[in-house]
């Protein structure tokens, strides 16, 4: 269906991109989509302008519409039996090297430190793991800036490292994903120096533009413009993240076809599938138009309703899939930011040849804020994204359930703030994660409750999207303590602090001085300690863990929501065996919003009583 200003919203909300488009813009304007269902449904895309009471311009509506028309297939897939899959039953637990184990002492993780704690994953009941970047890079991006697709970092280790590693996991019947960066590569990579300087056979392999003015107003992810000059080819390129990290051209066949070659390399290697970074942006629009500024006020990056959900997605992710995947039937998670539930379903249906999964990640903030400004986060707004993507994703999908990973503060640490209930709070978050519908993504550090570290300078930050956006927001004239403190409150860094593994010096992290601000409670909160603390968050993860896989009823079960007010959660599972999991969100005491059934088979409090503390979080098995 042609989506024109005359089509009514609720027409448009039932296409898979209208729903996803419609649904993110309401939420970045702090808006509930259920307010376009009712009489709102019968305005039309044009009437938007006049609902709005001319707030949002002719501009806004004509990139809305580009938008809408983006992507016109449907998937509308009814529910069917869930085939059974290793990847939905399994436990991923991701790894961000740097900050994991340092074997040699110098202060950098690596991949040896890696190996040495596999045995601890597999106590933990870990089936999988997604190592973040370890390839040689200049780490303008901690090795998301490529410049050797096939050889390992130096701080990190070796190949012969690597090979043990798929190996030394392998015999623990433990699979490796690792992430396949292909939206851009470092500007020091090889194609990259031939490219700038014109060497014909790399020409085209990036995004370059000429213009005597920047050729359009799209912002990098990482502030400021989205293009830099050479001067060497008196071009524009374009870079969607830092300015060492140029975007490849992806309409060029001879780019796609090193990237199916980097891909198949590892997979020879022995690595069982890829988390694929930022896959969705690989497409760009014809003609890289201006994107819509209130579009991009509202987002905070302007331009992205080009890229988001290219013209060629699907295409070239089916042509991947042909080429490599398939071949050696490798899973693969791909990193989809603005993607809704709808848009997702095209990507990762049984029957697309696209992708295995995907992350989404509109729950990780609430509606109407983005990471990198400070805002009162609450967990409870967190819930019906939640619920959306375990009700309307259909069978022929499987939803990532995560709260955590290398890009965002720790989860825990956003629910409480710096109140108490820390540990109970952390232990709540992993009951939802690892009750709900889906595949649970661990984050290293989270199974021990690891909290935001306290960082008190600008200087004791080391990433490049938290020092752009602090100069900017000077740049902007935001005061510095304003600038601090929303870097404090948003910065990658927390979850990039080493893992406390005990309570030696640096946390048992390295002997050496890491290379990044030891995390504070390091003390307190440590695997050792947890081990052999019965009442730890980690033991409570692990025993959910383990229950969940002699559980299948918690994996394969339906899920539905029970009604209860905002300040619970309240859900059933059920397959042979059935659940009810009730959850109090706040940290009040409260009375129960339903009647416990069955038996009490999980709490994050040890005694029991009549009525909900703070984040209390209860498992009853009712059959
Ligand atoms: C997403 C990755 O998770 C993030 O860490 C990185 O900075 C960007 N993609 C750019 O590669």
């Amino acid at each position: 269906m042609k989506i024109t200003r005359n089509t009514k919203i609720k027409d448009v909300l039932s296409t898979p991109s209208g729903h996803d488009i419609i649904a993110r813009v309401l939420y970045a304007a702090g808006l509930d989509e259920n307010l376009l269902k009712g009489i709102l449904g019968n305005f039309t895309i044009g009437g938007i302008k006049r609902l709005t009471l001319g707030k949002i311009g002719d501009s806004f509506i004509d990139s809305l519409l580009e938008m809408l028309n983006s992507e016109t297939e449907t998937v509308p897939y009814d529910d069917c039996e869930i085939k059974k899959e290793w990847w939905k039953e399994a436990v991923f637990y991701e790894i961000y090297p740097r900050s994991f184990k340092d074997s040699n002492n110098d202060g950098i993780g690596d991949i040896p430190g890696i190996i040495e704690k596999l045995d601890y994953l597999k106590d933990l009941g870990v089936d999988a793991l997604w190592i973040a970047p370890f390839y040689d890079s200049p780490n303008a991006d901690n090795g998301y800036d490529i410049r050797d697709y096939k050889k390992v970092m130096e701080e990190f280790g070796t190949m012969k490292d690597i090979d043990k590693l798929f190996n030394e996991a392998h015999k623990r019947n433990i699979k490796v994903i690792i992430d396949l960066v292909m939206n851009h590569t470092s500007d020091e990579h090889e194609w990259f120096i031939k490219s700038k300087n014109n060497d014909p056979k790399y020409k085209d392999f990036y995004i370059w533009k000429k213009s005597e003015n920047i050729p359009n107003n799209w912002t990098s992810l990482f502030s400021g413009p989205a293009w830099k000059y050479y001067d060497e080819r008196k071009e524009w390129a374009l870079h969607l993240f830092a300015e060492k990290q140029i975007d490849l051209n992806w309409e060029n066949p001879e780019v796609r076809k090193n990237m199916q070659d980097v891909a198949t390399f590892w997979l020879e290697k022995g690595a069982d599938g890829f988390r694929i970074d930022v896959i969705s942006f690989i497409s760009k629009a014809d003609g890289l138009p201006d994107g819509d500024e209130t579009l991009g006020s509202l987002i905070a990056f302007t331009g992205i309703e080009h890229y988001f959900h290219g013209p060629h997605l699907d295409e070239y992710l089916n042509e991947f899939n042909d080429k490599v995947f398939n071949k050696y039937n490798a899973y693969t998670v791909g990193e989809c930011p603005g993607n809704g539930v709808m848009m997702s379903k095209l990507i990762t249906g049984d029957d697309r040849n696209e992708l295995t999964q995907v992350f989404s990640f509109d729950h990780i903030d609430n509606p109407g804020h983005v990471r990198i400004f400070k805002y009162n986060f609450d967990i409870r707004k967190m819930i019906p994204e939640l619920v959306r993507w375990q009700t309307q994703y259909s069978n022929h999908c499987w939803p990532t359930v995560f709260f955590d990973n290398h890009d965002n503060p720790r989860m825990v640490s956003k629910v409480v703030k710096d109140g108490p209930y820390l540990k109970e709070a952390a232990k709540m978050l992993a009951t939802i994660q690892f009750t709900l519908k889906g595949t649970p993504y661990m984050y290293q550090g989270c199974e021990i409750g690891m909290p935001n570290t306290d960082f008190t300078s600008i200087d004791e930050f080391k990433d490049v999207e938290s020092l752009n956006a602090y100069k900017e927001m000077l740049n902007r004239g935001f005061s510095k303590e304003k600038s601090f403190s929303n870097i404090l409150w948003g910065s990658r860094d927390h979850a990039r602090t080493p893992v406390n593994w005990s309570d030696d010096i640096y946390g048992g992290f390295s002997t050496h001085e890491p290379w990044i601000k030891t995390n504070q409670s390091y003390k307190e909160i440590n695997v050792e300690s947890q081990l052999s603390d019965k009442d730890s968050v980690l033991n409570y993860t692990k025993d959910l863990i383990h229950y969940r896989k002699a559980h299948k009823s918690l994996i394969y079960g339906s899920f539905r929501q029970l009604k209860a007010n905002r300040n619970f959660f309240v859900y059933e599972r059920e397959d042979d065996e059935k659940y009810l999991i009730i959850i109090n969100l706040t940290d009040k005491t409260r009375k129960y919003p339903v009647k416990p059934q069955g038996e009490l088979i999980k709490s994050n409090y040890t005694e029991t009583s009549d009525k909900l503390r703070p984040y209390e979080a209860n498992i009853y098995k009712i059959s």
